[in-house]
């Protein structure tokens, strides 16, 4: 009696192993290259990834400290509402230009037309539609980072991230444009001075000094992404040694009024319209209430025109792995 019980115990455990390792080869089974269900819904689900790399930190890792603020103190403004940097982001073109579906679908079609270019026009297109994980690689001496990578690369798909912008090299941007881009190390530019700011607390926690870098309230730091000149081909595949002009946003700032002329001392930055100012004392990170407040604050809505790929990525938000709320969105969209 007791041996029987023992052994249908014994049977039924053996079962219930036997499911579990199914259940759990199923999940480990490689179904995308070498990465299997689990793998893949660990490095594409989910809130702003935290992660450090060699050269660079996602925007999760940033959002610790300039996101939402549980006690209500930092990034609110006087009037209570938050205004953190994080949260304003994510919801933009920028934060989702790595998996915006038009984007994805137009290199496809580019690859298709020039299949022996693939990996050179992959590797174009990413260095501004998902800068950190194609120059991490650079960086890195690795192969060309391509949309293979871009599948698995939680650095690439966090898109134009907080250090695309405030890492980008003080002595040269705005000579570098295409997604060539130069980056100091392990710098965050801001619009402060030095001594306005606590530099230690970001120093130990992130590995990264912040500090003031002229560029960043200086149109010179979108240049980098907002010209692209390309070299042309022709019909069948072949470099006809003619360049194009794609687009050239800066350059059009540049010449119109707006730069303010030679000396540029009166120009009307691309920061002044697509970051709007609060002039109030803003605390920059969460948890250290003891920090004052500093002003002005640029509110990081960097909007545009395009309204239509917002609600799009609103209303496909799951099946595009995009770590920001319909509230978000509708905010942005707004
Ligand atoms: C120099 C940086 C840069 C490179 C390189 C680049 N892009 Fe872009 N791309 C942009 C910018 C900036 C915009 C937004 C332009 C605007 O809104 O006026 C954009 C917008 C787009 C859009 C429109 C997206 C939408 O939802 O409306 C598509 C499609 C696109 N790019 C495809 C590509 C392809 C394909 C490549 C590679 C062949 C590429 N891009 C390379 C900077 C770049
Ligand atoms: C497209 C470029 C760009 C991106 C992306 C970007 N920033 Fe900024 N950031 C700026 C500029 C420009 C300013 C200066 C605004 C001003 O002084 O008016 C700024 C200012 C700041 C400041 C100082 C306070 C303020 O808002 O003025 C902090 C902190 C900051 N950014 C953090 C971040 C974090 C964290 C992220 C990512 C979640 C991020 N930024 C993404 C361009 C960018
Ligand atoms: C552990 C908290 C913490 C994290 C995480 C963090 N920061 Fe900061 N950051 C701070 C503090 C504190 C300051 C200085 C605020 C002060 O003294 O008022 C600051 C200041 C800044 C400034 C302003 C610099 C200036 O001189 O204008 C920028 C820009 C900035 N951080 C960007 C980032 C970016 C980008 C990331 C992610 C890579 C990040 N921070 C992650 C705490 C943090
Ligand atoms: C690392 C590259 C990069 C940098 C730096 C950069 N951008 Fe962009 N920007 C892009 C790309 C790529 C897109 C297009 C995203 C898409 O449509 O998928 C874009 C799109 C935009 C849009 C269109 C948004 C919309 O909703 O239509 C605006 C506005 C914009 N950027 C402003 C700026 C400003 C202002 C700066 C500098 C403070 C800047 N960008 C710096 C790469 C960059
Ligand atoms: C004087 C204010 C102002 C300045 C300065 C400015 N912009 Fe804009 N920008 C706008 C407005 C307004 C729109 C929306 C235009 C529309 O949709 O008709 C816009 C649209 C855009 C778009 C999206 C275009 C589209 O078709 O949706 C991009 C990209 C952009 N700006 C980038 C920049 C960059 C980069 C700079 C600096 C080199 C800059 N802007 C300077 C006001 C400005």
């Amino acid at each position: 009696m007791l041996r029987r019980r023992t052994r249908r115990i014994v049977l039924a455990s053996t079962i219930a192993l036997g499911l579990l390792l199914v259940a759990w080869d199923e999940a480990v089974r490689p179904v995308k290259g070498p990465h299997s269900e689990l793998e893949l819904k660990v490095l594409r689900d989910g809130e702003l990834t935290v992660l450090f790399s060699p050269y660079f930190r996602t925007a999760g890792r940033c959002a610790g400290c300039h996101g939402h603020d549980p006690n209500g103190l930092a990034s609110i403004d006087s009037q209570g509402r938050d205004v953190n940097v994080a949260d304003d982001w994510r919801s933009t073109m920028m934060a989702n230009s790595a998996r915006d579906p038009f984007f994805r679908a137009k290199v496809r079609h580019e690859v298709m037309v020039n299949p022996e270019h693939q990996t050179a026009i992959e590797n174009k297109c990413l260095s501004c539609h998902a800068p950190l994980g194609m120059h991490e690689e650079e960086l890195l001496g690795h192969p060309p980072f391509t949309m293979a990578h871009l599948d698995t690369s939680r650095m690439g798909q966090d898109g134009v991230s907080c250090l695309s912008c405030h890492m980008q090299s003080q002595a040269t941007a705005g000579t570098f444009f295409s997604g060539e881009l130069q980056f100091d190390s392990a710098r965050a530019y801001g619009p402060y001075d030095d001594d306005q700011i606590n530099a230690g607390i970001m120093q130990s926690f992130v590995g990264f000094t912040p500090g003031l870098g002229t560029h960043i309230t200086n149109s010179k730091v979108c240049a980098g992404c907002h010209t692209l000149i390309t070299q042309t081909l022709d019909l069948d595949g072949n470099a006809t040694g003619d360049e194009f002009v794609e687009q050239a946003t800066y350059h059009e700032w540049l010449n119109s009024v707006y730069s303010g002329g030679a000396s540029g001392a009166n120009a009307t930055h691309c920061n002044t319209c697509h970051m709007p100012r609060l002039n109030e004392p803003i605390i920059l990170a969460a948890e250290y209430a003891f920090l004052q407040g500093l002003q002005p604050f640029g509110l990081h809505h960097l909007v545009g025109g395009n309204v239509h790929m917002l609600k799009l990525l609103k209303e496909n938000r799951d099946t595009l792995h995009i770590p920001a709320s319909a509230v978000q969105f509708d905010s942005t969209i707004t």
